[in-house]
């Protein structure tokens, strides 16, 4: 990536918010380079543009299957500004559909929920789970309901987004067009050949609410570099000499180190892989398939984090995890779960702090984006300039 880009009125749009010597130093080798500036942090006409094209683009983690494990049970999603909704369907089936009325365009769903249908609350159409079109009442006349056997068809039922599960991971593709999802993992799947990721099943999940930009959670948590400062039990279960910068494999950022020993949380007292080599079960990887899903692969657990934007400065996020066979369910593992989520979560609030000073700092005038270190932060500064890429491409 060298910063040259097709001239197009995007593009000077882009060179607008970010400025010429921003867009350049951005761009430059790495020894000269800096992040993104400021303005990719605070500005909502730069968070529009990577909503629309970083995230309704491509593939989005949306949830777990198993938070919505009977026929009718429901939650609302915001994907790239896009409101969703995923549901699960009566025949078990994982939808995403917009979840917006064909009439006059109200919001369906605001909590998560279970429903036979969807029934607008402003004036009571209603839907199948399917999104079909059941019944409009009073449309056409006082004490009239229009009903449909098989939905309204085109212009009436709910609009469905494409969506797919992978071993109980949903994912939704709002524009339709990503490549298919299986592909999109792959650069994941090859690294992972030992891994039998059909056994994981969903343990549970944590939710936090950030004041800094989405893209700041993924600068952070590609870059072992701040390890020694900020986590001092991670950093003796992985010390600085067993780690490195990780790189980007296509559109996915790969790292890994091998751990002198079992830890708490990764790897001593829950179950592993079936089949697992001893070398794994010493290794932690993490990835990121470009723009959010973010997997770190253990032993003993699938944890995924991502990163929902809400504004410039406010970024939800949510870490899922997910164990071994009856590791996530079952009462002997419970003490274990528990110290796991305990784990996480405060392993993640150390970093949540640092997020909010990263955001704050680039309020100053006097901040250029920084120096980054060769070392460790080549796949970090990466990510920027793969956002500005997917702008512009
Ligand atoms: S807006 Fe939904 S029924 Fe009128
Ligand atoms: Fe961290």
């Amino acid at each position: 990536m060298d910063g040259t880009f097709p001239d197009s009125p995007i593009l000077q749009r882009v060179k607008d918010l970010l400025g010429e010597d921003g867009f350049a130093r951005t761009f430059a080798p790495l020894e000269e380079a800096s992040g993104l500036p400021n303005a990719a942090y605070w500005s909502d006409e730069w968070l529009a543009l990577e909503k629309e094209h970083c995230f309704r683009r491509s593939w989005v983690f949306a949830g777990a299957a198993a938070e919505l494990p009977e026929p009718g049970d429901m939650k609302p999603i915001e994907i790239g500004g896009a409101p969703l909704i995923i549901l699960c369907d009566h025949d078990r089936q994982i939808r995403a559909l917009h979840n917006v009325c064909r009439h006059r365009g109200a919001k369906l769903v605001t909590e998560p929920c279970q429903k036979r249908t969807l029934t607008c609350p402003y004036h009571a159409w209603v839907y199948g789970l399917n999104g079909k079109l059941r019944s409009r009442p009073h449309f056409n006349g006082p004490n009239i309901t229009d009903t449909f056997k098989d939905g309204g068809g085109d212009k009436l039922d709910l609009i469905e987004a494409r969506c797919e599960v992978w071993n109980g991971c949903v994912f939704v593709n709002v524009s339709g067009d990503a490549e298919p999802l299986l592909d999109w993992l792959a650069p994941l799947m090859e690294r992972t050949p030992g891994y039998d990721f059909n056994a994981i099943r969903w343990a549970g999940k944590l939710e936090f609410e950030v004041n800094a930009n989405w893209k700041l959670v993924y600068e952070n948590y590609m870059e072992g570099y701040h390890v020694f400062a900020v986590h001092p039990k991670l950093l003796d279960f992985a010390p600085m000499n067993v780690r490195w910068s990780g790189e980007w494999d296509r559109h996915v950022f790969y790292n890994d180190y091998v751990f002198p020993a079992l830890g708490e949380g990764r790897g001593d007292s829950l179950p592993h892989y079936p089949g697992l080599s001893q070398a794994d079960a010493k290794r932690g990887l993490w990835f990121l398939c470009f723009p959010h899903f973010a997997a770190e692969v253990f032993p003993d657990q699938f944890t995924v984090l991502v990163s929902y934007p809400i504004a410039p400065d406010k970024t939800r996020e949510e870490l899922h995890v997910f164990l071994i066979g009856d590791a996530a369910t079952s009462d002997d593992h419970a003490t274990a779960r528990t110290a796991l989520m305990q784990m996480w979560d405060d392993l993640n609030r150390e970093d949540l702090g640092m997020l909010e000073l990263l955001q704050q700092g680039r309020l100053s005038p006097a901040y250029d984006g920084g120096r980054l270190s060769p070392h460790w932060e080549g796949p970090t500064h990466d990510f920027g300039r793969r956002v500005v890429e997917r702008i512009l491409t």
